[in-house]
């Protein structure tokens, strides 16, 4: 029996509960979220020729070469250059992207790159969209004459046929020397350069705050590659590219400002992270010493400037600049991501003096971690609850079984002290895999995250996306490649707890007895309660972790009277172990049904291997 007891409010659902948390792994952001469609755009990853393949007709005197020269700027230092001698042959450069280019029939894609001409270039260049055999699909002339100063040329192309495995293609027939820098070619179809189909991934979970840029990404192997915001902002081209701690280079074409933009549209909050002066510690950190800890700390307070400042103030006028003259008006920042130890507890003092100082409204997050237990999780908790932190950052990547047992965890923590966000969790199923196993661990472990969003008032799911066949960490919430894109078990759980927290939690308890395995103990049935003021529904989330049926009384107290009509979202499937894929998106996914002539008191069963929201219209 599932007692549930109305007139027993407990804590007011967090606002801020289920969010997303943004990194660029498995090109999640280059190759994923950020439409660009030529991979290494500017020639500046590690190998400086990745993705480009240049084709030259028999006999043709030309060679070609990186250069640094004379960049198009400081910050975009290399750039691509042939020397041609014989004019009568064509040369061909050409990129396939990721896993080729993919081309809509009848769409307008927006081609755009720097030429210059050292030693006069006579001859034509052209540049196709074209399939793999090099047969084009839509062409332009860019022209004949180029300057000898760097120029930007931009032309539309329109593909006659659609086309998985494109290409780009720029052709040369001509002598002389002619170089070329940020190749870019985008769907006409984008928001602020972003991808509309992962966009919309993002839309349906409607995030109350989206965290970003990372992750490890955010300390960098060493403080080298480190994150730096400020080399993210403005023209695309004068953006300081970035070999990332994941092993792929980042254009940083989405940057700051972009996340801000984005987390706008989303309606969330925006959490951005920041590095605390030292790169990844589980990789053998580099620390900052104390005595040039500025650099890190005024990164910090200038973005804040650069988020809520005024316009005429230095960074603020950076953002209206960009188009965005109002105030972001963000209210929290974090410093560091899984630092711990002395070196982390000797440097976060200087942000926190410096911001509040100068922001006190802003809320800093502490960075706790990468351990969920244990002695250096417990020593980061002291420091925290003695030094009067606001909000602590946990991670949990847990197995399902751990996760279905400590489903409590957060009853027992003290509400004095700070409160947590649990900025980045999932259940890691054998395989790593995306199945209904690990989208259940993690429901269940939900109900006890709702139940306590006066102390969890955030939390997360980690890894947003992943591009498959190029990543990097499994599981991952959003799967995605050129032209298809699908939710796991795990991303239907996290939007259908998200649609339906309702305001206030309600008492709630369950008479049925625990279930002992190998001197383990798990719930028979895992359960959150809350009610939702507006509509007047109360909200009854049941977990059903167990393979077999569950039949269960529902008894609500007569503080409210239950209507008869009631909506019930289930997501379940035949197999435990099922999981999306493209071949088939919607093998797991919730079915809604309608129902009627309940009344305070039902029974109902829950499928085995389940996760069900009951939504019961009151009055
Ligand atoms: O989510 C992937 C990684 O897991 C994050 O970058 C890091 O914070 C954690 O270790």
């Amino acid at each position: 029996v599932l007692t549930v007891d109305p007139s027993s409010l407990g804590p007011e659902v967090s606002s801020l509960l289920y969010g997303i948390f943004f990194e660029d792994i498995n090109h999640a952001v280059d190759g994923g979220l950020y439409a660009e469609m030529i991979r290494n755009r500017s020639f500046e990853h590690q190998d400086p020729v990745e993705g480009w393949f240049a084709v030259f007709e028999s006999d043709c005197k030309a060679t070609f070469s990186i250069e640094t020269d004379r960049p198009l700027n400081k910050n975009n230092t290399k750039y691509l250059s042939f020397e041609i001698q014989s004019d009568d042959k064509l040369i061909s450069l050409s990129n396939d992207g990721y896993d080729g280019i993919p081309l809509k029939k009848g769409e307008r894609y927006l081609f755009s790159v720097f030429v210059r001409s050292d030693e006069e270039y006579n001859g034509e260049i052209k540049v196709m969209l074209a399939n793999a055999k090099g047969e084009p699909e839509a062409e332009k002339n860019l022209g004949t004459a180029f300057s000898s100063e760097w120029e930007k040329y931009s032309v539309e192309l329109q593909p006659n046929e659609g086309l998985d495995d494109g290409r780009l293609i720029i052709t040369m027939k001509g002598s002389g020397k002619i170089s070329f820098d940020m190749v870019s070619l985008f769907p006409e179809e984008n928001w602020n350069g972003m991808r509309i189909d992962l966009l919309e991934m993002l839309e349906e979970l409607k995030p109350a705050f989206v965290r970003f840029p990372g992750g490890c990404l955010v300390e960098g192997d060493s403080l080298e590659n480190a994150y730096r915001w400020k080399d993210t902002i403005g023209p695309i081209e004068e953006r300081k590219t970035n070999y990332n701690l994941w092993g792929y280079h980042q254009s940083y074409g989405i940057g700051f400002y972009e996340y801000l933009l984005l987390s706008e549209h989303l309606g969330a909050e925006p959490i951005p992270i920041f590095n605390a002066g030292m790169s990844c510690q589980v990789r053998g950190a580099e620390y900052c010493p104390m005595d040039e800890m500025d650099e890190w700390v005024r990164n910090v307070l200038d973005f804040i400037e650069f988020a809520n400042g005024p316009s005429d103030s230095l960074w603020g006028s950076k953002r209206s600049e960009l188009g965005h003259p109002e105030p972001f008006n963000i209210k929290y920042i974090g410093i560091g991501n899984e630092n711990w130890g002395t070196e982390y507890h000797d440097r976060f003092p200087l942000f926190r003096q410096a911001v509040k100082e100068k922001y006190p409204e802003i809320t800093i997050i502490f960075s706790g971690p990468p351990s969920y237990e244990g002695a250096s999780f417990n020593r980061a908790w002291r420091w925290a609850r003695s030094n009067g932190i606001e909000i602590l950052d946990e991670h949990m990547y847990a197995v399902p079984e751990w996760m279905l047992r400590n489903t409590d965890r957060y009853d027992k923590y003290d509400r004095s002290g700070p409160k947590v966000m649990l900025g980045e969790y999932a259940a890691h199923a054998a395989g790593t895999r995306n199945t209904l196993q690990a989208a259940i661990a993690e429901a269940a472990l939900m109900t006890g995250l709702e139940r306590n969003s006066d102390i969890v008032i955030m939390a997360a799911y980690a890894p947003l996306f992943n591009r498959e066949g190029w990543s990097q960490w499994t599981p991952d919430l959003i799967w995605f490649d050129n032209t298809r894109v699908y939710g796991t078990p795990s991303y239907h759980v996290q939007k259908l707890f998200n649609d339906n927290t309702g305001n206030v939690i309600i008492s709630s308890s369950l008479t049925d007895e625990d279930i002992e395995i190998i001197g383990y103990w798990f719930k028979s049935l895992y359960h959150v309660c809350s009610y939702d003021f507006e509509s007047k529904e109360l909200i009854i989330k049941i977990v059903n972790p167990w393979p077999e049926e569950k039949k269960l009384r529902i008894e609500i107290g007569e503080e409210v009277q239950v209507t008869g009509k009631a909506e019930m979202i289930s997501i379940t499937s035949d197999n435990i172990f099922d999981e999306n894929t493209f071949q088939n998106p919607d093998k797991v996914r919730p079915k809604t049904v309608g129902m009627s002539n309940l009344s305070n008191e039902f029974t109902l069963t829950f499928s085995g291997n389940s996760v069900t929201v009951l939504r019961l219209e009151t009055t």
